[in-house]
């Protein structure tokens, strides 16, 4: 049985491991991301979970990294690797946001949301 240390986490990457993104080579991406953690000492803040499909799989391989709320698309493993080392330095991995939340799931967060999601729109679009 496994019991993570919840009190030195401070990320948390969903990583896809639907049908869509294993095709995609969604194995090879959880394993890179795992190994880079270990490379970079990250093991202790930066945890990691397979999911199941998260419901983009054009935008596959898919990773969901909490607490900003950032949604990754078309993840390799290469790609994988580099949003280790962006987390490790305090930053995202810009070239692949696919979309991301607002500060909180409340009401008051929702219009900054919207203003996050039109600003990406407008660098990001798909
Ligand atoms: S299988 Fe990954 S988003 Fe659907």
């Amino acid at each position: 049985m496994t019991r993570w240390k919840l009190e030195d986490t401070r990320c948390h990457l969903l990583l896809c491991n639907g049908d869509s993104c294993m095709r995609r080579r969604g194995e090879e991406v959880t394993l890179a991301i795992r190994d880079e953690i270990a490379r970079q000492g990250a093991g202790q803040w930066l945890h990691t979970t397979r999911t199941r499909c998260n419901g983009r799989c054009s935008d596959g391989c898919v990773v969901i990294a909490y607490p900003e709320g950032v949604w990754y698309r078309d993840v390799t493993p290469e790609t994988g690797r580099q949003l280790v080392r962006e987390l490790a330095a305090g930053r995202l991995l810009e070239k692949q946001v696919l979309h991301r939340y607002g500060p909180s799931c409340s009401g008051e967060a929702a219009a900054e949301a919207a203003t996050a999601r039109e600003g990406l729109r407008r660098t990001n679009p798909r």
